[in-house]
């Protein structure tokens, strides 16, 4: 079968690489839109913020585009608006993978800044795309095991110590990032995720933060500094620290520290479960990923 072509802006990024790798093992056609500064000549040049290079791009390779812009910059986010302009006038795109990967949007009450606004932007975005009629898919894809753990700890995540916040019972979903991309690309020919939420949260996936830690104990041989940090001393942290940190320490709070608003939302208008629609996938659990990294 004639795979899609896909174009991935962001493709250089965090979450955008594991994207572009998956796309390539799954056989499509894929270019990355990059940005002169950041490469000298690259294959597809171009910029979210540049309307004519955007359509030439999607003209040339963009069937499917997928978006991994911005971790926790809401101007870098909304610079999505452009993207869909730009897919309104290339007249040729059959879905769009907003930059999402995350949480549900829709269900960040108690979101704090800075990532409250990352929140809001990616919401608008939604809403943009819902109006304008853009076809699409987005996908919650919760926690990103590897990013998290880089980021457990200011002195490095698997050294002594670690710091617990709020109840270490609060339960989230952890993916690897491979997995992840691996589903959202499988996603973009898929009919049955057309103008969806794909929620991917696979009940194996699922692990309490203190759970985590234990394994990180058991997995190291070492027995871990446990540092309380109570909700209130971390809302503080995050006024205090520079960015990215307080972005990270916001997104702790909001989906550890308030994990329950977000482990059960699905809106059945729009939701459609991962677990369900491809049964076949066996995720990475968090024990897996961490024989993976610890040696
Ligand atoms: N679930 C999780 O735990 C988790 C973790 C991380 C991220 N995420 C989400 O994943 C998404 C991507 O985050 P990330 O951390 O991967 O981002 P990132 O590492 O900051 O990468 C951003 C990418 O966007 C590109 N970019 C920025 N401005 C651009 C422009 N004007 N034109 C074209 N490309 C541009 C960057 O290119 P350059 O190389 O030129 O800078 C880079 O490739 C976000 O929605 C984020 O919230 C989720």
């Amino acid at each position: 079968m004639m795979r899609s072509r896909i174009l991935v802006i962001g493709g250089t990024g965090n979450i955008g690489r594991h994207l572009v790798t998956a796309s390539l093992d799954a056989g499509h056609p894929t270019a990355v839109l990059v940005r002169p500064s950041a490469v000298a000549s690259p294959p597809t040049p171009g910029d979210m913020n540049d309307h004519g290079s955007l359509v030439a791009a999607m003209r040339q390779h963009g069937e499917v585009v997928i978006c991994a812009v911005g971790q926790g910059r809401p101007l870098e986010l909304d610079g999505q608006l452009n993207i869909i302009q730009a897919i309104q006038e290339a007249g040729c795109v059959k879905r769009f993978v907003p930059s999402e990967f995350g949480c549900d949007v829709e269900h960040a009450e108690q979101t704090l800044e800075p990532a409250k606004s990352m929140m809001e932007s990616k919401l608008r975005v939604r809403q943009v795309i819902r109006e304008v009629g853009i076809p699409h898919t987005i996908i919650c894809s919760n926690w990103a095991i590897g990013l998290l753990l880089s980021g457990l700890n200011e002195n490095g995540p698997l050294s002594t110590g670690v710091n617990i916040f709020g109840d270490e019972t609060t339960q989230a979903i952890f993916l690897d990032e491979k997995d992840m991309s691996r589903l959202a690309i499988r996603a973009v020919e898929d009919p049955r995720t057309l103008d969806k939420v794909l929620y991917v949260r696979p009940p194996t996936n699922v692990c309490s933060f203190g759970q985590l830690v234990h394994l990180l104990e058991k997995k190291t041989g070492k027995t871990l500094e446990r540092n309380y940090v109570s909700e209130q001393e971390l809302a503080k942290k995050i006024q205090e620290a520079p960015f990215p940190l307080n972005f990270q320490l916001a997104m702790v709070h909001s989906t550890l520290v308030h994990a329950g608003s977000f482990m059960d939302t699905f809106d059945a208008s729009v939701g459609v479960e991962a677990a369900q629609l491809y049964p076949d996938v066996q995720f990475v659990t968090v024990e897996e990923y961490l024989d993976g990294i610890i040696v």
